[in-house]
């Protein structure tokens, strides 16, 4: 009987390269992610945001952030962009029945990833309304906020709105769990992964994933329930 080829030599070349695309652009993200947190978390030191609005005032004057917001974005976009197409190369190819050796050794969040990458992606895209827009003048300053750029009342508007403290906290286990397999994921594309190094590599993702979930969700808490 003829057997259909559903993925050209090509294709399978083309989607290897995407896949380490994808992994580097991630890995930046991840980075950006370790000093969004640290920064965010300035919030709730209890000096009514001054440590925080220093940080934003350096933040949002340095030529080389600026330049770098850039980069981060065009990684956001590379990222969900090549996380689509391999996704829909990978349904396309579900009839043939081929083997995939590091598909057993992945965690089940594995086969999650797109799912949990669209929730992050609206999340994403509310949390843009509620702080960069209004920065970059897309939308209007709400009336608790002294300028474009006093995020520390943004936020306090934000987060004591318990609907959006919701929508913050559920996008951050979602988060998690796309980082968690995430940062294993990006160890095997760049061929790192080894029996010696993956229980090391399973841990460290673990402690990241728990570290920026967790970091992260302390902000809506605290302005929730511990903010007077
Ligand atoms: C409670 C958690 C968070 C708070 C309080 C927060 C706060 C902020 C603030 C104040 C800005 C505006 C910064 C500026 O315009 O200079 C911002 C921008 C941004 N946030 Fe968040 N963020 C949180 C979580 C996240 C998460 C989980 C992600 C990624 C999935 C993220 C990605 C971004 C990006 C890409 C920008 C625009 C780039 C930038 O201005 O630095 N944020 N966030």
């Amino acid at each position: 009987m003829k057997q259909k080829n559903y993925r050209p030599r090509k294709l399978i070349v083309s989607s290897l390269t995407q896949k380490y695309i994808m992994a580097a652009a991630g890995i930046f993200l991840m980075l950006f992610l370790i000093m969004h947190l640290a920064t965010n978390l300035l919030l709730i030191v209890g000096d009514d945001g001054k440590a925080f609005d220093k940080a934003v005032k350096f933040l949002t004057q340095n030529p080389l952030i600026k330049v770098m917001e850039y980069v981060l974005f065009a990684g956001f976009i590379i990222h969900i962009f090549i996380g689509v197409i391999l996704e829909v190369i990978n349904y396309r190819a579900r009839p043939v029945k081929y083997k995939e050796p590091l598909r057993s050794e992945a965690s089940p969040f594995s086969k999650y990833m797109i799912h949990s990458g669209i929730i992050i992606f609206v999340f994403f895209v509310i949390h843009l309304f509620h702080f960069f827009f209004v920065r970059l003048g897309f939308v209007e300053i709400p009336e608790i906020a002294l300028h474009e750029k006093d995020f520390y009342n943004m936020a306090i508007l934000t987060f004591t709105n318990p609907l959006y403290s919701a929508i913050y906290l559920i996008s951050f286990v979602f988060l998690g769990f796309h980082l968690k397999h995430a940062f294993q994921s990006a160890f095997q594309t760049f061929g790192l992964h080894h029996n010696k190094y993956n229980m090391f590599i399973k841990v460290v993702a673990t402690i990241y994933a728990l570290v920026i979930s967790i970091g992260f969700a302390i902000i809506p808490i605290y302005f929730l329930f511990f903010f007077e």
